[in-house]
Protein backbone atom coordinates (compact mmCIF):
# COMPACT_ATOMS: atom_id res chain seq x y z
CA UNK A 1 0.00 0.00 0.00
CA UNK A 2 1.47 3.40 -0.94
CA UNK A 3 2.16 6.05 1.75
CA UNK A 4 -0.40 8.28 0.57
CA UNK A 5 -2.97 5.90 0.67
CA UNK A 6 -2.12 4.88 4.32
CA UNK A 7 -2.19 8.22 4.90
CA UNK A 8 -5.52 8.65 3.97
CA UNK A 9 -6.55 5.54 5.32
CA UNK A 10 -5.59 6.56 8.75
CA UNK A 11 -7.37 10.06 8.36
CA UNK A 12 -10.50 7.89 7.42
CA UNK A 13 -10.43 5.88 10.68
CA UNK A 14 -9.81 9.00 12.32
CA UNK A 15 -13.02 10.65 11.05
CA UNK A 16 -15.54 8.53 12.68
CA UNK A 17 -19.56 9.35 12.24
CA UNK A 18 -19.66 12.35 11.05
CA UNK A 19 -23.12 13.06 10.74
CA UNK A 20 -26.70 11.08 10.94
CA UNK A 21 -29.26 12.79 8.60
CA UNK A 22 -32.58 11.46 10.30
CA UNK A 23 -34.00 8.43 11.05
CA UNK A 24 -37.32 6.58 9.66
CA UNK A 25 -39.45 4.10 10.58
CA UNK A 26 -38.14 0.53 8.62
CA UNK A 27 -41.80 -0.20 8.52
CA UNK A 28 -41.65 -3.99 6.91
CA UNK A 29 -39.38 -5.89 9.85
CA UNK A 30 -40.02 -7.57 12.89
CA UNK A 31 -38.21 -10.56 14.88
CA UNK A 32 -36.10 -13.20 14.47
CA UNK A 33 -37.92 -17.02 13.83
CA UNK A 34 -37.14 -20.88 14.05
CA UNK A 35 -36.57 -23.13 11.44
CA UNK A 36 -34.62 -22.28 8.19
CA UNK A 37 -36.75 -24.19 5.09
CA UNK A 38 -35.34 -24.69 1.26
CA UNK A 39 -35.46 -21.70 -0.87
CA UNK A 40 -36.68 -20.87 -4.06
CA UNK A 41 -33.95 -21.22 -6.28
CA UNK A 42 -31.98 -18.64 -7.91
CA UNK A 43 -29.85 -17.73 -10.98
CA UNK A 44 -27.82 -14.62 -12.40
CA UNK A 45 -30.95 -12.38 -11.59
CA UNK A 46 -31.15 -13.02 -7.51
CA UNK A 47 -29.05 -10.66 -5.28
CA UNK A 48 -25.20 -10.26 -5.44
CA UNK A 49 -22.41 -8.72 -4.18
CA UNK A 50 -21.38 -5.33 -6.14
CA UNK A 51 -18.14 -5.93 -7.53
CA UNK A 52 -15.87 -4.61 -10.06
CA UNK A 53 -13.76 -7.68 -11.07
CA UNK A 54 -14.22 -10.27 -13.21
CA UNK A 55 -17.52 -11.15 -15.34
CA UNK A 56 -19.42 -10.09 -12.55
CA UNK A 57 -21.66 -7.21 -11.99
CA UNK A 58 -20.85 -3.79 -12.50
CA UNK A 59 -19.25 -1.63 -9.63
CA UNK A 60 -21.40 0.34 -7.72
CA UNK A 61 -19.59 3.22 -8.11
CA UNK A 62 -16.99 4.30 -10.49
CA UNK A 63 -13.96 4.46 -8.08
CA UNK A 64 -13.70 4.15 -3.85
CA UNK A 65 -14.22 7.43 -2.53
CA UNK A 66 -12.10 6.35 0.41
CA UNK A 67 -11.54 8.35 2.72
CA UNK A 68 -14.92 8.35 2.81
CA UNK A 69 -16.96 11.21 1.25
CA UNK A 70 -20.08 9.33 -0.05
CA UNK A 71 -22.68 11.25 -2.38
CA UNK A 72 -25.56 9.01 -3.09
CA UNK A 73 -29.33 8.82 -3.34
CA UNK A 74 -31.65 7.16 -1.34
CA UNK A 75 -35.75 6.66 -2.15
CA UNK A 76 -34.99 9.92 -3.76
CA UNK A 77 -33.27 11.86 -1.39
CA UNK A 78 -29.84 13.27 -1.95
CA UNK A 79 -27.07 12.46 1.02
CA UNK A 80 -23.66 13.47 1.79
CA UNK A 81 -21.73 10.95 4.36
CA UNK A 82 -18.47 10.66 5.72
CA UNK A 83 -17.90 7.05 5.74
CA UNK A 84 -15.25 4.53 7.12
CA UNK A 85 -13.24 2.35 4.08
CA UNK A 86 -14.47 -1.20 5.56
CA UNK A 87 -18.62 0.20 5.98
CA UNK A 88 -20.49 -1.58 3.82
CA UNK A 89 -23.78 -0.04 2.45
CA UNK A 90 -25.91 -1.65 5.10
CA UNK A 91 -24.00 0.19 7.91
CA UNK A 92 -24.35 3.44 5.84
CA UNK A 93 -28.12 2.93 5.26
CA UNK A 94 -28.84 1.85 8.87
CA UNK A 95 -26.43 3.77 10.73
CA UNK A 96 -25.74 7.15 9.12
CA UNK A 97 -28.80 7.43 6.28
CA UNK A 98 -31.51 6.17 8.87
CA UNK A 99 -33.04 3.09 6.57
CA UNK A 100 -33.14 0.05 9.07
CA UNK A 101 -34.96 -2.17 6.50
CA UNK A 102 -31.86 -3.91 5.14
CA UNK A 103 -31.42 -6.78 8.04
CA UNK A 104 -28.88 -9.07 8.86
CA UNK A 105 -29.65 -12.57 9.68
CA UNK A 106 -26.39 -14.35 8.49
CA UNK A 107 -23.98 -11.99 10.45
CA UNK A 108 -22.77 -10.44 6.39
CA UNK A 109 -21.94 -13.45 5.07
CA UNK A 110 -23.82 -13.15 1.68
CA UNK A 111 -26.03 -15.98 2.71
CA UNK A 112 -29.20 -14.66 3.35
CA UNK A 113 -30.55 -12.00 0.89
CA UNK A 114 -32.18 -10.49 4.06
CA UNK A 115 -29.97 -7.04 3.33
CA UNK A 116 -31.13 -6.83 0.01
CA UNK A 117 -31.20 -3.42 -1.56
CA UNK A 118 -31.43 -2.17 -5.17
CA UNK A 119 -28.95 0.02 -6.68
CA UNK A 120 -28.90 1.49 -9.66
CA UNK A 121 -31.59 -0.87 -10.73
CA UNK A 122 -30.26 -3.83 -9.51
CA UNK A 123 -30.64 -5.83 -6.40
CA UNK A 124 -27.51 -6.23 -4.31
CA UNK A 125 -26.45 -7.79 -1.14
CA UNK A 126 -25.86 -4.25 1.13
CA UNK A 127 -24.12 -6.59 3.59
CA UNK A 128 -21.05 -7.40 1.12
CA UNK A 129 -20.92 -3.77 -1.21
CA UNK A 130 -18.86 -1.39 0.63
CA UNK A 131 -20.08 1.90 1.00
CA UNK A 132 -17.17 3.64 -0.26
CA UNK A 133 -17.88 2.31 -3.70
CA UNK A 134 -21.63 3.62 -3.79
CA UNK A 135 -20.39 7.06 -4.43
CA UNK A 136 -22.96 8.55 -7.26
CA UNK A 137 -25.75 5.54 -7.35
CA UNK A 138 -29.40 5.59 -6.43
CA UNK A 139 -30.28 3.33 -3.38
CA UNK A 140 -33.87 1.81 -3.24
CA UNK A 141 -34.77 0.12 0.32
CA UNK A 142 -38.36 -1.15 1.02
CA UNK A 143 -38.97 2.24 2.94
CA UNK A 144 -39.09 3.79 -0.50
CA UNK A 145 -41.21 0.80 -2.32
CA UNK A 146 -43.72 1.09 0.61
CA UNK A 147 -43.60 5.04 0.18
CA UNK A 148 -44.37 5.09 -3.37
CA UNK A 149 -47.30 2.49 -2.55
CA UNK A 150 -46.10 -0.04 -5.20
CA UNK A 151 -48.46 -3.07 -5.65
CA UNK A 152 -46.06 -5.33 -4.07
CA UNK A 153 -46.72 -4.36 -0.68
CA UNK A 154 -50.67 -4.72 -0.94
CA UNK A 155 -50.03 -8.20 -3.05
CA UNK A 156 -47.92 -9.39 0.11
CA UNK A 157 -50.47 -8.50 2.60
CA UNK A 158 -53.06 -10.37 0.18
CA UNK A 159 -51.00 -13.47 -0.29
CA UNK A 160 -49.61 -13.91 2.89
CA UNK A 161 -46.36 -13.83 1.85
CA UNK A 162 -44.66 -12.91 5.49
CA UNK A 163 -45.00 -14.29 8.90
CA UNK A 164 -42.54 -12.26 10.69
CA UNK A 165 -41.44 -10.30 8.61
CA UNK A 166 -37.70 -10.22 8.88
CA UNK A 167 -36.61 -11.40 5.75
CA UNK A 168 -39.35 -9.38 3.49
CA UNK A 169 -37.18 -6.15 3.15
CA UNK A 170 -35.28 -8.43 0.94
CA UNK A 171 -37.85 -10.12 -0.70
CA UNK A 172 -39.74 -7.05 -1.54
CA UNK A 173 -36.72 -5.25 -3.02
CA UNK A 174 -35.36 -8.38 -4.99
CA UNK A 175 -39.08 -9.09 -6.59
CA UNK A 176 -39.18 -4.92 -7.18
CA UNK A 177 -36.02 -5.32 -9.30
CA UNK A 178 -37.54 -7.99 -11.26
CA UNK A 179 -40.60 -6.37 -12.04
CA UNK A 180 -38.47 -3.53 -13.31
CA UNK A 181 -36.88 -5.22 -15.36
CA UNK A 182 -39.65 -7.72 -16.36
CA UNK A 183 -43.13 -6.61 -16.01
CA UNK A 184 -44.53 -10.24 -17.05
CA UNK A 185 -42.69 -12.69 -15.39
CA UNK A 186 -43.64 -16.59 -14.94
CA UNK A 187 -43.61 -18.35 -11.82
CA UNK A 188 -40.08 -19.83 -12.89
CA UNK A 189 -38.59 -16.52 -13.28
CA UNK A 190 -39.72 -15.57 -10.05
CA UNK A 191 -38.47 -18.16 -8.57
CA UNK A 192 -35.42 -17.86 -9.83
CA UNK A 193 -34.76 -14.08 -8.65
CA UNK A 194 -35.63 -14.58 -5.44
CA UNK A 195 -33.11 -17.85 -5.08
CA UNK A 196 -30.81 -15.71 -2.77
CA UNK A 197 -33.27 -14.94 0.09
CA UNK A 198 -33.81 -16.96 2.55
CA UNK A 199 -37.07 -17.05 4.68
CA UNK A 200 -36.94 -18.95 8.21
CA UNK A 201 -40.92 -18.92 8.57
CA UNK A 202 -41.18 -21.20 5.10
CA UNK A 203 -43.40 -18.51 2.92
CA UNK A 204 -41.63 -19.85 -0.05
CA UNK A 205 -45.04 -21.03 -2.10
CA UNK A 206 -46.85 -17.32 -1.15
CA UNK A 207 -44.21 -15.26 -3.06
CA UNK A 208 -44.26 -15.77 -6.68
CA UNK A 209 -48.41 -16.08 -6.38
CA UNK A 210 -47.88 -12.50 -5.09
CA UNK A 211 -44.97 -11.10 -7.10
CA UNK A 212 -47.27 -12.35 -10.00
CA UNK A 213 -50.24 -10.40 -8.77
CA UNK A 214 -48.39 -7.40 -8.48
CA UNK A 215 -47.51 -7.41 -11.93
CA UNK A 216 -50.52 -7.84 -13.06
CA UNK A 217 -51.98 -4.28 -11.31
CA UNK A 218 -48.92 -2.59 -12.78
CA UNK A 219 -49.87 -3.60 -15.84
CA UNK A 220 -53.34 -2.66 -15.03
CA UNK A 221 -52.19 0.95 -14.29
CA UNK A 222 -50.31 1.04 -17.16
CA UNK A 223 -52.47 0.50 -19.29
CA UNK A 224 -55.46 2.94 -17.63
CA UNK A 225 -52.75 5.73 -17.62
S1 LIG B 1 -27.00 -10.16 5.85
FE1 LIG B 1 -26.45 -9.85 3.75
S2 LIG B 1 -26.78 -11.79 2.82
FE2 LIG B 1 -27.25 -12.14 4.94
S1 LIG C 1 -38.17 -15.08 8.09
FE1 LIG C 1 -40.16 -14.79 8.93
S2 LIG C 1 -41.38 -14.20 7.21
FE2 LIG C 1 -39.45 -14.80 6.37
Amino acid sequence: MSEKKKAQELECAAKGISRRSFLRDAGLAAAVPAVAPIALGGDASSPRRETGAGDGPERAGAECACPGEVELTVNGERYHCTVEPHWSLRQLLRDQVGYTSPKDWCGGQGACGSCTVIVDGRPVLSCLTLACECHGTVVETAEGIAKEKHPLVEAYIEHNAFQCGYCTPGFVCTAKALLDRNPNPTEADVRDALGGNLCRCGTYQQHPPAVIAAAEELRRDRSRS
